[in-house]
């Protein structure tokens, strides 16, 4: 898994315009706790501009007039998360995650958010974009509704740490149990271990997979269990499962098969639609269930 920044606690804070807000929540927050449903959301409306007229300069796209409204929280000070708007000036080829530097660099240097490559290779970005869970690197201002608040917030199903960032162990305990890695039995061959590109086409779309955990938080059943594996753990299964080199695909099967293991899977493909790599996370999971019944 790529190396993961995460933003600290830095910079002062301004003093917000404070507002009630009557509409939010949208959804169930990150984490069992401590994102009480329901909570009274308060909202803080940081406008580093107020009062400025911006036009855009001679030959540059005119800005885009953001409001970003980010799900906060600090166990430090917070007893539940709370919504905070920040106004922020972005081109519409800038990133979701643009705007969040912007407002961490500009306005509110406490925000806590993880990135580390910024161009969709680490997977530590993932969160919950207007209601969607996506990469923040890789989401174009431009590609939401500028004229609505753009709301971001941490992925559902995890621990919430703080603001945008969840405890991430409980995902990487899953996918290690899957036994992620080349099993291959025998004497090593004098040359590499050949395979066909057949062989390697079977598996190839889930080698793609970044460990963002887009899928598995976007799953309902690793909502309502989280001791579901969830996709991201099936997918890397899978990988190593069709790999022909592998040994271990029996061994691998047998743990999936277990209670919290691909059966839980209700095909609601939400999974799919969230995989910032477009891998086929259902057909992957549908592969390995067909695999337990027929085999191999
Ligand atoms: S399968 Fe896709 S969404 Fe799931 S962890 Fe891998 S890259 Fe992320
Ligand atoms: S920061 Fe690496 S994938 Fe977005």
């Amino acid at each position: 898994m790529a190396d993961q920044t995460t933003e600290s606690a830095t910079g002062d804070r301004r003093e917000p315009i404070v507002s009630q807000d009557p509409t939010e929540d949208a959804g169930p927050a990150a984490g069992p706790a401590p994102a009480a449903e329901g909570a009274p959301s308060v909202k803080h409306l940081h406008d580093p501009q107020a009062g400025a007229t911006n036009g855009g300069s001679p030959g540059v796209p005119a800005p885009l007039h953001l409001v970003v409204r980010i799900r906060r929280y600090d166990p430090e000070a917070d007893t539940v998360p709370h919504w905070e708007d920040y106004r922020v000036d972005a081109q519409p080829t800038d990133r979701v995650l643009d705007a969040l530097h912007r407002i961490k660099w500009e306005q509110d240097g406490s925000l806590t958010f993880r990135r580390s490559c910024a161009h969709g290779v680490c997977g530590s970005d993932a969160v919950r974009i207007n209601g969607r869970n996506r990469l923040a690197c890789k989401t174009l201002v431009k590609d939401l509704d500028p004229a609505k608040p753009i709301t971001v917030e941490p992925i559902k199903g995890l621990p919430l740490l703080k603001d945008l960032v969840v405890d991430m162990e409980p995902f990487l305990d899953s996918y290690k149990q899957v036994l992620p890695f080349l099993v291959a039995g025998g004497n090593p061959p004098t040359r590499e271990r050949l395979q066909s590109q057949e062989q390697r086409q079977r598996y190839d779309d889930t080698t793609k997979c970044i460990l963002c955990a887009a899928c598995t938080t976007s799953c309902p059943v690793f909502w309502t269990d989280g001791q579901y594996f969830g996709p991201a753990a099936i997918v890397n299964a899978h990988r190593f499962i069709f790999d022909s080199r592998d040994t271990a695909a029996t061994q691998r099967l047998s743990i999936l098969n277990d209670r919290e293991g691909v059966w839980r899977c209700r095909t609601t493909f939400n999974c799919t639609e969230a995989c910032p790599r477009g891998i086929e996370v259902t057909k992957a999971i549908s592969e390995v269930k067909q695999a337990l019944v027929y085999g191999l």
